[in-house]
């Protein structure tokens, strides 16, 4: 979402280098409005270490590599653990990241710039969002950006000088309905009522709405800033664990093997960090019957009576959701 251009330049070798500038075909022609224009100060790796390796982000790491069967799979919520803590997500964080989750800086550079919800520049205490796609264009989204710009002092890519606010286009937010729409950081807004920023149904921004919403966040100065959702808090699942929503199919176990042992079949898999319950079950004759309903924890499952050709599944649920079967091997 923030139409951002900036230093994309990795050190080579030390991935805790200071970058050195922007190539020159990744520098922006100053024709171009597309949100950050300017080149963006890197911090060094020493400006950033102590907030990303306190003892307390170092238990979180720990935990979280621990919920995943890859620590790369870490990688979303590692950059988002690094952007809680700087504000914005720096090269040297995103290296900082790499590292953490055994991947290269230029995989997670690419994942850090595809995810539109991780900055790369640091931005106002409220970074207003605004949709300029053709839902909110048609609606009067370009009226509502000029009305911002001229409340606020200040062009889409700025901040202004009090650091409060910072102006960016986006595309669609899936919020067509409500078209011109906005976020405030991470929240939707198109209007305040009881002393809330809301999105009532098919209410979008107009002038008098865009006050609120901006006298608001005035407002919001004498008051300690609110403790971050850290999923966004757009999705409305669960504060603080991965990202289970209730909308999504229950991931099935993968990489299902079933071996033949001293101790009988045993069955090994790999599951998602919010699987919540396993059960193996094996083919006898035509019914599928329960063998054993190890912990999400366990990796591994040894099934005493089992022999070479027994067929083996196995069903994972999360919460309410039970997942589709996994694929059926046979132990060899
Ligand atoms: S076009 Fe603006 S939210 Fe979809």
């Amino acid at each position: 979402m923030i139409e951002f251009i900036s230093n994309t330049n990795f050190a080579p070798s030390n991935p805790k280098a200071e970058s050195t500038g922007t190539p020159p075909h990744l520098q922006v022609p100053s024709s171009l409005n597309l949100g950050h224009k300017k080149e963006i100060n890197q911090p060094a790796w020493a400006d950033i270490s102590a907030k990303l390796e306190s003892a307390e982000i170092k238990v979180r790491i720990e935990a979280l590599l621990k919920q995943y069967p890859v620590a790369q799979g870490a990688l979303l919520e590692v950059l988002w653990i690094a952007q809680n803590e700087l504000g914005w997500v720096p090269n040297a964080a995103v290296k900082w990241a790499a590292q953490v989750c055994g991947c290269s800086p230029a995989h997670a550079w690419g994942v850090a710039t595809f995810y539109t919800m991780y900055k790369h520049a640091p931005t106002g205490r409220f970074l207003l969002q605004f949709c300029q796609n053709i839902c909110c264009h048609i609606a009067g989204a370009e009226n509502i950006i000029s009305l911002a710009e001229k409340k606020l002092g200040i062009k889409v890519g700025e901040t202004t000088p009090d650091g409060l606010f910072t102006i960016v286009r986006v595309e669609c937010l899936g919020a067509c309905g409500n078209g011109p729409v906005m976020l405030v950081n991470d929240d939707f807004a198109s209007d305040v009522i009881d002393g809330n920023l809301v999105t009532p149904a098919n209410v979008g921004l107009n002038e008098e709405r865009l006050d609120k919403i901006i006298a608001y966040c005035k407002e919001q100065t004498n008051k300690p800033a609110k403790k971050r959702d850290p999923l966004g808090g757009t999705t409305g699942a669960v504060h603080g664990d991965p990202q289970v929503a209730d909308f999504a199919p229950a991931p099935p176990a993968l990489a299902v093997k079933a071996a033949v042992g001293e101790n009988g079949v045993v069955i090994t898999w790999k599951i998602a960090p919010e699987v919540s319950a396993l059960s193996v079950e094996k083919k006898n004759g035509k019914k599928w019957e329960v063998v054993g309903n190890p912990s999400p924890k366990d990796k591994e499952f040894a099934d005493a009576g089992g022999v070479a050709g027994v067929q083996y599944r196995i069903i994972a649920t999360s919460g309410a959701r039970v997942a589709k079967p996994s694929a059926i091997v046979a132990a060899k």
